[in-house]
């Protein structure tokens, strides 16, 4: 049940330093800076010579996570929406590997790419969250993110396993395929393993509800991120739009400028997300929206330079930019659930969705 909790939404926001804890159980290997990821020896994805992420929604924003920083570990990789792979897949070959990422494991899109890729020769993997699923059956091989059942239709607790998952998998991958761990490796995997302790940081202080309160009757919300802050500008838009019946709308920083700006007004607050990646270009973008009037609420740890310069602030504990756009995803889930709750939404099951998309 909900227990204490109003609704699932939130139970499930609260999970997540115990659902990442889950998630990351024995699969790093502190001792040897490795990760162990049991039925993936060391070097089983030698031979990967690119990689292909199919999916949809949420999970597909998670796909695009892992895909940014696979490139970023020099790996060939694209994240593509599985609906539109019957008619756009790039070519396949044996060195390429399908990875198809679903909580349900029964999207029928996602299914539909992932049997498209297998006749075509690929190697397959799902990442889900759903032992026996329809994915983890037909897959060559299958992930598990050990997020436990999710209730709440709007997707919280799995994203940021996905992405998580993602993450270890992309530097496993990249590992495997150019011989030797990338050098920042053991960095990463000691922040990964203080995740669930910041999370819970970050909830117990979060300004959130003040800060949908304080917006709660703007026209359009709009989310920029760069960088790995990209997916997460794209997650944070579709959260609040599911929920709140709300137009979000999610941008690359950069993108802002070459047309969006034509809709930024005082009634467009602007949430800024800020990864450490050319940070100082996301705060100029953000600014050029700010000019126009719009209030811009800063994704970002404290005491960095968006802080003085935006009109709010959601604080995030420091982290390396391969994760603090998923300390930031989390705050922007609790500013789509305060802001639903204000309007007195069904947050668990928004109208016209359902938890499970089984049809084409
Ligand atoms: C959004 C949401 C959906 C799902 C999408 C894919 O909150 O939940 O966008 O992410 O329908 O579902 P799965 O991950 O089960 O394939």
């Amino acid at each position: 049940g909900k227990g204490e909790y109003d609704h699932f939404m939130l139970k499930e926001i609260t999970e997540q330093p115990t659902s990442l804890a889950q998630a990351l159980e024995g699969r790093i290997d502190s001792a040897n800076g490795r990760i162990a990821l049991a039925d993936f020896e060391p070097g089983t994805f030698a031979d990967v010579d690119s990689v292909q992420f199919v999916a949809c929604g949420t999970s597909y924003h998670a796909a695009l996570y892992g895909s940014l920083v696979l490139n970023q570990a020099g790996i060939r990789s694209t994240a593509l929406l599985a609906n539109e792979y019957s008619v756009s897949a790039p070519p396949v070959d044996d060195d390429t590997l399908v990875i198809a990422v679903s909580q349900s494991g029964e999207t029928a899109d996602t299914l539909a790419a992932l049997r498209q890729a297998t006749a075509a020769g690929a190697d397959t993997l799902t990442v889900t969250n759903v032992v026996g699923s329809t994915a983890a059956r037909e897959a060559d091989d299958a992930l598990f993110i050990r997020a436990g059942p999710e209730i709440g239709v709007a997707a919280t607790k799995t994203f940021s396993s996905q992405a998580v998952m993602l993450t270890l998998l992309a530097q496993r991958i990249a590992a495997d395929r150019l011989g030797d761990p990338p050098a920042d490796l053991e960095a990463l995997l000691a922040e990964l393993e203080a995740m669930p302790g910041r999370i819970e940081r970050l909830l117990d202080e979060s300004t959130a509800r003040g800060i949908a309160d304080r917006y709660s009757d703007s026209e359009s919300y709009f989310f920029i991120g760069r960088g790995l802050g990209f997916p997460v500008a794209l997650e944070g838009a579709l959260k609040f739009k599911e929920i709140t019946y709300e137009h979000a709308e999610g941008f690359a920083s950069g993108e802002l400028k070459h047309g969006p700006l034509a809709l930024v007004t005082p009634e467009t607050p602007v949430f800024a997300i800020f990864t450490g990646q050319e940070d100082e270009k996301t705060l100029k973008n953000a600014e050029e929206a700010q000019t126009r009037g719009a209030p811009v609420i800063a994704v970002c740890p404290d005491g960095h330079p968006a802080v003085d310069a935006a009109d709010e602030h959601l604080a995030i504990p420091e982290t390396v930019p391969d994760l603090a756009g998923l300390l930031a995803n989390v705050q922007l889930q609790l500013v789509s659930y305060y802001a639903a709750d204000l309007l007195d939404r069904p947050i668990d099951k928004p109208r016209n969705l359902a938890k499970s998309v089984t049809v084409e």
